[in-house]
């Protein structure tokens, strides 16, 4: 009799004996295989306890038999990353254009840390991508003031133009027309003598009486024929290429006011791998290094 109470009639399975409204609630067992999980499951927990970092204490935390720790892992990493930079920045520093040329990665070190620093510090300035501003010259081309060799363009970069460093680059246009070296007559013809110069349409009699005067005040540092030096860090005067501008009005102005364009000097604000990444840049990646 009390069998047949605990059994379901209908499925045959054994009831818990709980009973609502004549719905009798089943004993179904769990199956074997979740329970053989469930057992496993704990026993990996323990384990895992005993063998990783697991359970918070006071002061810190068990370190497990295997002492993992992922922030030894990730300072590891980090230190790795440091000793490779370093031995990059280390070998960027002497490093000349064929060496780094030669050295795949050397050669993506000096590229990506020179074109983020040239963002960075240069643009500002230079323009986008160095192509240059009225007054800041374009550094993709092969037109140097200063010159466009690996060393020239360090120098320049390193102590600057007209910077307040010993080392500086320096030469001054002086203001012919402001500091009353010449009359305002004479500034007119030299004027036209520059147009004369660059291949554009200029007044010949004028031109002419400027030629003697650009002899006696300009050769000096534009050289005799006005294609400038790079010692005075004058510029070309015979290319349509301008720093300022090529108009009558525009060469006026360089020659009445002077024109005295300042770069800073950057060895004092950056590292000297920096520099080096930087001169590799403007030599390579611009382009128009010699
Ligand atoms: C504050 C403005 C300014 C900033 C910023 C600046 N420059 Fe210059 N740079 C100049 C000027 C102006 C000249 C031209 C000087 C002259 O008239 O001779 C120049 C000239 C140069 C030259 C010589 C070009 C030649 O034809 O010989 C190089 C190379 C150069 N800059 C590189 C850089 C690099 C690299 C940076 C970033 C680290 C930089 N400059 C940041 C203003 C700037
Ligand atoms: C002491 C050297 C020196 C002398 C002398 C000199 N210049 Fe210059 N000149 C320069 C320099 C340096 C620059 C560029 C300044 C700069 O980079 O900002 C320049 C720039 C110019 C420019 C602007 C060029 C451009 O690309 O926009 C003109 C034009 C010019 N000079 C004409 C003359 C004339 C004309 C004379 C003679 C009356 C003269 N210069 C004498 C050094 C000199």
């Amino acid at each position: 009799m009390s069998d047949n109470k605990n059994i379901d009639q209908h499925t045959g399975t054994e009831t818990t004996d709980h009973e609502w409204d004549g719905v009798k609630e089943l004993n179904t067992p769990m199956p074997k295989w979740w329970i053989g999980i469930f057992y496993i499951s704990i026993l990996w927990a323990v384990g895992y306890a005993v063998a990783m970092p697991a359970i918070p204490l006071l002061n810190g935390y068990t370190k497990g038999l295997f002492g993992w720790s992922d922030r030894v892992k990730v300072a590891e990493a980090i230190d790795e990353m440091h000793a490779e930079r370093a031995v990059n920045a280390q070998a960027l520093i002497g490093a000349g254009i064929t060496q780094i040329e030669n050295n795949p990665e050397l050669l993506r070190f000096a590229t990506e840390q020179g074109k983020a620093l040239f963002g960075d510090n240069c643009e500002t300035c230079h323009g986008k991508r160095g192509l240059g501003v009225v007054g800041y010259p374009n550094l993709n081309d092969d037109i140097w003031i200063w010159g466009g060799s690996f060393d020239e363009i360090k120098y320049s970069i390193n102590y600057g133009i007209r910077a307040a460093h010993d080392d500086t680059r320096l030469s001054t246009m002086m203001a012919y027309g402001r500091d009353e070296i010449l009359e305002p007559k004479q500034i007119d013809d030299l004027v036209q003598y520059v147009l004369q110069l660059s291949g554009q349409t200029s007044d010949g009699a004028a031109s002419m009486r400027g030629a003697t005067l650009f002899a006696e005040n300009c050769t000096s540092c534009h050289a005799v024929d006005g294609t400038g030096s790079r010692e005075n860090g004058a510029p070309n005067l015979t290319d349509a290429e301008w720093l300022y501008a090529g108009d009558a009005k525009t060469v006026r102005a360089s020659i009445f006011d002077g024109r005295n364009g300042v770069m800073p000097n950057w060895n004092e604000r950056l590292r000297e791998e920096q520099i080096a990444a930087l001169t590799f840049y403007v030599h390579s990646d611009l382009g128009g290094g010699e």
